[in-house]
């Protein structure tokens, strides 16, 4: 029996488990990336475990979520990433380079490789033919130190393309159109494996779009082959000796088979507030827009700008429209530049920002109050463009640049003949944004610089057998990480000072939370369904760590969010009957006994519910591994156990 691509990659790299579906595996993780929101803590854990330098082919720290410099703490942040990164043998792309996986693409990424990185659209290496995947910052400090990196070896899925994309239609419309047949939760435990001919009228880029927002489907990951397409995009980013062909065998085997036809693939948008609200543009008539953003990780292409920049050329943007550009990369911006096309953006009307997450991660450009943004990103979660009640529509870059010259909400193909925008047979290459790791033999005289703003890991304990607490807070089904742990210009400074960002933490959905917490000592959370969706960060658990949060209790969880939950030691249990959610309410005393020995053997957990008398029975499901590092205490302490030994 024939092998899928995710296989062979697997197969290449297992290290620890069984090559047999539905177990845990471990497998050798080649390069990792960081960004600085989840950097910081990251390299703070990295030198927790006292490795003097990463063990991978490649480790890359990136800045470009907190760019923005209203204050000491950014700059702080960036200049311990750097010096971190000199010492322990990590590249460092200082900010203005651009975003991460955007560079990671151009700069590193080889195919048949595996990363892992701290963010949770790592997957847009998967444009190239890498395993790429989301992960923790202590799951990223674990692979730096040359742990391997866990997951549970996925079912595959066969995304058959067939056709070619009519004119302007994107990329971005084809992940639109699978994640309108998938939903957010379709992708769980999945691999999403990109086949068939329409493979090869994609370009890496736009192969990047479709598996960057993969992630929104839930997806370990998704994956392209690689081909003669993906040689010529090294080729031209002068890299083509990583070039390794790569592609499923004919016979391979998949879990799941879905048919897309390009050609039928029609312009869309993803309404507020869920990437899987999707609609075709068509259905939606003209609604007038207030704002649009084109960039982020998804589409800050050299492609993707250079239809903009046809698009805009020689029009004025709508006087009741605010446009912000951001090109992904120093390399996208400097070919702009030098091409003309960044001159046609801005005498248009268009608003240039520096090449960084910018407004994805709310750093400015909130829309006005209920304005109606269209955005290139990947994701609308309700107030994470840092207006409340802003109504955020994910499109295409043809839909997002046409629109902001009609000021409606317009199908690009009313623009006509669609012009061919080609790849470049040359990127312009200049790395001097990008600091190498210093020499073995002078790393021990960098010195780490740490401002007032980097504070250390949390304490943890390892897992206490009895646990007498209130539950500190009840939320529904569908809590994001930005609900748990929001960002925006405020926040995300504070991303190395845990004591202080705890101070915001779930404050989206009840401001007295992390005061009550505190006071609290211990406590319980309760959720509903697909809880900690969204982003990797890992935040999302370390302040409720450091509020005292021992164990959250919901119907089910995203897989990134359960295991940095594992990670920092707080034990995720899930209702066997998800009915009993209703059996307890915020403020009622909770009350488990015998956890160890539960954990360790797998068996349910009974939560006794003092306020009201009932007893609810809980899961935990932790593989092997999993039950070892709740039992330390977390991953941190596990790790340093293991090195110890
Ligand atoms: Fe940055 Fe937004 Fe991507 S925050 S990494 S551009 S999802």
């Amino acid at each position: 029996m024939g092998l899928t691509l995710t296989e062979k990659i697997l197969k290449n790299h297992i290290v620890d488990g069984e090559f047999k579906k539905g177990t845990e595996i471990g497998i050798r993780i080649d390069q990792t990336l960081t960004q600085d929101a989840t950097g910081t803590m990251a390299y703070l854990e990295f030198e927790a475990m006292g490795i003097p330098r990463v063990k991978t082919e490649r480790s890359v720290a990136y800045i470009d979520h907190n760019t923005l410099q209203s204050g000491f703490e950014n700059a702080d942040d960036h200049r311990f990433i750097g010096s971190v990164a000199k010492k322990h043998g990590i590249y460092f792309s200082r900010p203005g380079n651009g975003i991460c996986h955007q560079v990671h693409l151009e700069r590193f990424g080889v195919p048949g490789k595996t990363l892992i990185g701290s963010d949770s659209h790592t997957p847009t290496g998967g444009g190239i033919g890498m395993l790429a995947i989301g992960a923790g910052g202590l799951d990223v400090a674990v692979a730096m130190g040359g742990g391997a990196y866990y997951i549970t070896y996925p079912n595959i899925v066969k995304v058959n393309l067939t056709g070619k994309l009519s004119p302007w239609t994107a990329a971005k419309d084809v992940i639109l159109e699978v994640l309108k047949r998938m939903s957010v939760k379709g992708g769980v435990g999945k691999v999403i494996e990109y086949c068939g001919e329409g493979v090869k009228t994609l370009s890496v880029p736009e192969r990047a779009t479709i598996t960057n927002m993969g992630a929104e489907l839930g997806a370990t990951t998704s994956v392209f082959p690689s081909d003669e397409i993906t040689k010529a995009f090294l080729k031209a980013q002068k890299r083509e000796d990583v070039w390794v062909p790569l592609s499923a065998d004919d016979d391979a085997v998949y879990d799941e088979v879905i048919d897309i036809d390009l050609s039928q693939v029609e312009p869309y948008a993803a309404c507020p507030h869920m990437p899987d609200n999707v609609k075709p543009i068509s259905e939606l008539g003209d609604m007038k827009i207030d704002q649009v953003c084109i960039g982020s990780c998804t589409n800050s292409s050299y492609q993707d700008m250079m239809k903009v920049a046809y698009i805009l050329k020689g029009k004025t943007v709508h006087p009741d429209v605010s446009l912000s550009i951001a090109p992904g990369s120093k390399q996208v911006l400097n070919m702009l530049a030098e091409n003309g096309a960044l001159g046609d953006m801005i005498d248009a009307g268009a608003r240039i920002l520096e090449s960084a997450c910018g407004p994805c991660i709310g750093m400015g450009q909130s829309p006005n109050s209920g304005g109606i943004s269209l955005r290139t990103f990947n994701r609308n979660f309700e107030g994470r463009s840092g207006t409340k009640d802003g109504q955020i529509y994910l499109v295409s870059p043809e839909t997002a640049a046409v629109s902001a010259i009609s000021g409606v909400l317009t199908d690009p193909r009313t623009l006509g003949e669609m012009p061919e925008i080609k790849m470049p047979d040359e990127f312009k290459i200049n790395d001097n944004m990008i600091e190498p790791p210093a020499p073995v033999e002078e790393m021990d005289s960098v010195e780490i610089l740490r401002g007032p703003n980097i504070k250390p890991y949390p304490e943890t304990a390892p897992l206490q057998d009895e646990l007498e607490c209130p539950c500190s807070l009840k939320v529904g089904d569908n809590i994001t990480t930005d609900h748990i742990m929001p960002a925006g210009a405020k926040i995300l400074p504070l991303r190395s000072n845990i004591p202080k960002i705890s101070e915001h933490c779930f404050t989206v959905c009840d401001e007295t939370f992390p005061k009550r917490a505190k006071e609290l000592g211990q406590s319980i959370i309760v959720g509903g369904a697909n809880y900690g969706q969204g982003s990797s960060r890992e935040h999302a658990a370390l302040a409720p760590l450091y509020l005292g949060v021992k164990i959250v209790l919901v119907k089910s969880f995203a897989r990134i969010h359960r295991s940095n939950l594992i990670n920092a030691g707080i034990l995720p249990l899930t209702f066997a009957n998800e009915a009993d959610y209703d059996k307890i309410s915020q403020g009622d005393i909770l009350c488990a006994s015998g956890l160890i020995e539960a954990v360790k053997n797998g068996e349910d957990i009974v939560i006794e519910n003092k306020t009201t008398g009932d007893k609810i029975k809980c899961r935990s499901d932790l593989s092997g591994r999993a039950k070892e590092i709740m039992l330390a205490g977390g991953l941190l302490d596990f790790t340093r156990e293991a090195l110890a030994k």
